[in-house]
């Protein structure tokens, strides 16, 4: 029986995102900075660090793991480490998920889902080829040909859509008509303050509302019962399962359930958290498990309320495609 990872606000904690490298090779303007500086390869967690750190978080009580990076197919020893990962599950992992902008997924897709990868969430802010440039620096054909690669592997598959205004708010009818003919189930995320560059600016969110309201007018929208799943979720037309991660408008903190560490072995409590605590730093330092478990613990039980109690951008080194969103 696993233990239990509280926190002084009653929230459980289950998930954990691991971020396997903060490099990306796009260039999303909600994310990245247009001159990014790599962290040094040296400080990156090895595969056995990692899987060392991800085996004490799975006795402390997380079940889920999901893989993120930057851009997690970037990481040269990734089919290993998802090998790997599965000696997990005995301790108690019960899903390893991925999130990617699956532009090299094609040549691994089906690799990837017979080492054990339960589900693949895919980036996917437009389907307009010009729009969808625009907005990552990249072409779209690699990414849809990843997307093929999957559903061929029988991959379970959901597209998310960061909706900023002026780029893409076009976009939020067209794509989710393509994803309801692929039959990939979509999820639109609020632009957060989150993006290197600085640019955020309250007018730039499209709301949850507004979503809504660029759906309606060609769609049957019904609002579902709100679950675990930070989405607030709706089905269109009757069947369509479609979901809005409204972090700005309305934000879920109340019951978030996830960690991050990043490609270093920062934990952070919070996608918002300005500090971090530096378990891959101890680790190297010689820090027995218990020792580990100890700062992760004491980490999580002083995690703080989140953005619903102090919104807006916040100060720190740590950059979006170093946190994994
Ligand atoms: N706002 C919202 N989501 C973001 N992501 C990255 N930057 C932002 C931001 N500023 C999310 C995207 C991407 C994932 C890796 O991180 O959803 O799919
Ligand atoms: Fe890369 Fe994802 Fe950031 Fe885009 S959002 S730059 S794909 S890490």
């Amino acid at each position: 029986m696993n233990a239990q990872l509280p926190d002084q606000h009653g929230r459980t904690k289950r998930k954990l995102r691991i971020s396997l490298t903060d490099r990306c090779n796009f260039r999303c303007t909600y994310c990245m900075p247009e001159h990014p500086t790599w962290l040094p390869r040296a400080q990156l967690l090895s595969g056995p660090e990692l899987l060392r750190l991800a085996g004490l978080f799975i006795d402390q009580g997380i079940t889920q793991i999901r893989l993120t990076g930057g851009e997690p197919l970037l990481r040269p020893d990734l089919l290993p480490l998802v090998d790997e990962l599965q000696g997990l599950r005995s301790r108690g992992l019960e899903r390893i998920s991925m999130t990617t902008n699956a532009s090299r997924m094609a040549p691994v897709a089906s690799r990837l889902v017979q080492a054990g990868i339960d589900d693949f969430n895919v980036s996917l802010d437009a389907i307009d080829a010009d729009t969808f440039k625009n907005m990552t620096g990249r072409g779209i054909a690699p990414v849809l040909e990843g997307i093929q690669a999957l559903q061929d592997a029988g991959a379970s598959v959901k597209l998310n859509a960061v909706v900023v205004r002026g780029q893409n708010e076009h976009q939020v009818l067209p794509l989710l008509e393509w994803s309801m003919q692929q039959g990939l189930p979509l999820r639109y995320i609020e632009y957060m303050p989150l993006d290197a560059p600085g640019h955020w600016q309250r007018e730039s969110v499209v709301g949850e509302d507004d979503i809504l309201a660029a759906i309606g007018v060609a769609h049957d929208v019904e609002k579902l019962p709100r679950g675990a799943d930070p989405a607030s979720p709706y089905q269109i037309d009757g069947h369509f399962p479609l979901g809005i991660i409204s972090t700005v408008t309305h934000p879920f903190c109340a019951s978030c359930d996830r960690l991050r560490i990043t490609a270093t072995g920062e934990l952070y409590t919070c996608l918002f958290s300005r500090l971090g605590t530096p378990l891959g730093v101890r680790m190297r330092a010689g820090d027995d498990d218990q020792a580990i478990v100890h700062l992760l613990r004491r980490a999580v039980w002083n995690k703080e309320p989140g953005y619903a109690s102090t919104p807006g951008p916040v100060d720190r080194p740590v950059l979006m495609h170093a946190m994994g969103g």
